[in-house]
């Protein structure tokens, strides 16, 4: 037996090596942790359990039967986070540069089917140069058997990607089908091809930064959702995320202990400059109404013009999603409609109550917009507000404009209480462009044609740049001070929790890709 046992701590010990100490060195030079160092810093101590150690693969081509690593490439297993159930993987860079092929993807496989199966989520730590070139369509084979989990498992359970190294190819591909991705600063490129394909095909000179670097996706392509400044700081964003978020669509989200108290909030009244084209952040205003120090930020870089993250109120997860006036007036765009419904999706996927706030000017106007699809991009975010079924509030804090205030979860596509604040101003169009066209002809016919224009926008004005009309209708089920948004927020969340509204019977939808 104590044989057994020796010859059994020496694989183990092996496994541990990966692609041995000079590759292990040449990662640390770097600046990148090894595969399990990333896993011990993300798990709560002493909770992991590998699956798979001596898993390697099958392959003879290219000189692969003489290289050999236990685990192939992979690390994978269960352990917990903050007390409760993840599943991951990690792959190593210094075995094949993490690359992927059979036997590697069939551990990934096997880890999603138990996710799936147990309902917990599923962390991803990508280090990988795509397919394993020496395996030929078996690697792609393996790709396509991950892509079809990572599919089959969205809106099941949570799916999170970690990039900690140069992925290219289906390395990157698996992420995108993910939830949410999460890039280190330094270390991480996400490219379908590199810069050296780059040059051949179009000729184009860019470095793997520009090309695909943290910043570049954080803030030009919106592939990443976050960027962490070291692999330490990605694995808090990842601890933070899971904080908010069920184990599954079963679930409810986790809540954190709350004691009622004094929840009127004096900042408030004073936010909304008095001059209605005056811009604000609209971060003053969710961090005013959300527990303190509770909102988490999603996409932050990106389509700046919308705001969205997760937050607390009194102690519940919820999901924000605000105009941002201080951002291109805060319009909606491509971008941001994009942005937005994506995250509205995952909420509702999650059982994530939903609150808006609403200062929108509309929909930005031109040929960029126009020839890029605004019309089928805008209608994603509307789309995704229609669909949700989870509680959905609005507060309305100053402009709500032409088709955005529909979009903006109005009552009419399915929110459950709309609020506005008395600085709200809710019609189809700003007061001067309406003038200009409802008073065409007296305009054109006034002696002081200037003079004409303004008193005509006045009159506009005074009839729509207000919450009243809206109210009279029910359209606004309340207009409240804003120092009391708080306290509405928390008792109308609070009397929705139970909340049950069923979609027709259908298959699945079809969202406007
Ligand atoms: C086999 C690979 C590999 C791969 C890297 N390696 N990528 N081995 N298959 N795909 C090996 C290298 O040969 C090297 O081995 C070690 O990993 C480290 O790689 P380096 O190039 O030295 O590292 P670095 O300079 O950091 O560059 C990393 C890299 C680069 C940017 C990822 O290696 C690269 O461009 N790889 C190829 C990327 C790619 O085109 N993959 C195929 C994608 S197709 P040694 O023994 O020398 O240390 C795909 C299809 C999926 O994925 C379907 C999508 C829809």
């Amino acid at each position: 037996m104590k044989d057994k046992l020796k010859a059994l701590e020496e694989k183990i010990d092996l496994a541990k090596q990966g692609g041995g100490e000079a590759k292990i060195k040449s990662q640390h030079k770097k600046g990148k942790l090894t595969a399990r160092e990333r896993i011990h810093f993300l798990l709560d101590e002493g909770s992991f359990e590998e699956l798979g150690m001596f898993v390697t693969h099958r392959s003879n081509q290219f000189g692969l039967d003489k290289q050999k690593f236990l685990g192939d490439g992979v690390i994978t297993g269960y352990g917990k986070v903050n007390g409760r159930l993840v599943y991951v993987f990690a792959q190593d860079f210094t075995v094949f540069g993490g690359s992927l092929a059979e036997a590697h993807a069939q551990k990934i496989c096997r880890l999603m089917d138990l996710a799936m199966e147990n309902g917990a989520p599923v962390i991803g730590l990508n280090d990988s140069g795509g397919a394993r070139i020496q395996e030929g369509v078996v690697s792609l084979g393996g790709y396509a058997d991950i892509f079809y989990r990572n599919t089959l498992a969205s809106g099941v359970v949570p799916q999170i990607s970690a990039i900690m190294g140069p992925c290219a190819g289906g390395a990157v591909y698996s992420p995108a089908l993910t939830d949410f991705i999460i890039m280190e600063e330094k270390i991480s490129y996400m490219f379908v091809t590199g810069p050296n394909v780059v040059k051949t095909v179009t000729h184009e000179n860019v470095s793997s930064a520009e090309l695909g670097g943290a910043q570049t996706h954080a803030v030009k392509s919106g592939v990443t959702h976050f960027v962490a400044s070291n692999e330490l700081a990605c694995f808090d964003k990842i601890k933070t995320l899971l904080s908010y978020v069920p184990q599954n669509c079963e679930e409810e989200p986790p809540q954190v202990p709350y004691e009622k108290g004094n929840e009127t909030r004096e900042k408030l009244n004073d936010v909304i400059p008095a001059n209605p084209n005056q811009p604000y952040d609209i971060r003053d205003v969710i961090s005013e109404v959300a527990d303190a120090e509770s909102f988490f930020e999603v996409h932050k870089d990106y389509a700046e013009n919308i705001v969205v993250g997760f937050a607390r109120l009194g102690g519940k997860s919820i999901g924000i999603v605000a105009n941002q006036p201080a951002y291109l007036a805060g319009v909606l765009d491509i971008n941001a409609s994009k942005k937005a419904g994506r995250f509205v999706r995952f909420c509702d996927s999650f059982n994530i109550p939903l609150l808006v706030f609403e200062d929108v000017p509309g929909f930005l106007p031109g040929t960029d917009q126009e020839w890029n699809g605004i019309i089928s991009n805008g209608a994603k975010l509307l789309y995704a507000f229609c669909e949700a079924t989870v509680p959905r509030i609005t507060v309305i804090t100053r402009k709500a404009y032409g088709g955005a205030y529909d979009v903006m979860n109005s009552k009419h596509i399915g929110a459950d209480m709309n609020y506005a604040w008395p600085t709200a101003e809710i019609a189809v169009m700003g007061a001067k462009g309406a003038a200009e066209i409802i008073f065409k002809k007296e305009i054109k016919e006034a002696e002081d044609k200037e003079a004409k224009w303004k008193e005509k926008e006045q009159e506009y004005n005074d009839m729509f740049a207000n919450p009243y009309r809206a109210a009279a209708r029910g359209y606004v089920d309340e207009v409240i001070r804003p120092d009391q948004t708080r306290e509405k927020l928390i008792a109308a969340f609070e009397m929705l929790k139970n909340k049950a509204r069923k979609l027709p019977r259908k298959k699945h939808g079809n969202i406007p890709l």
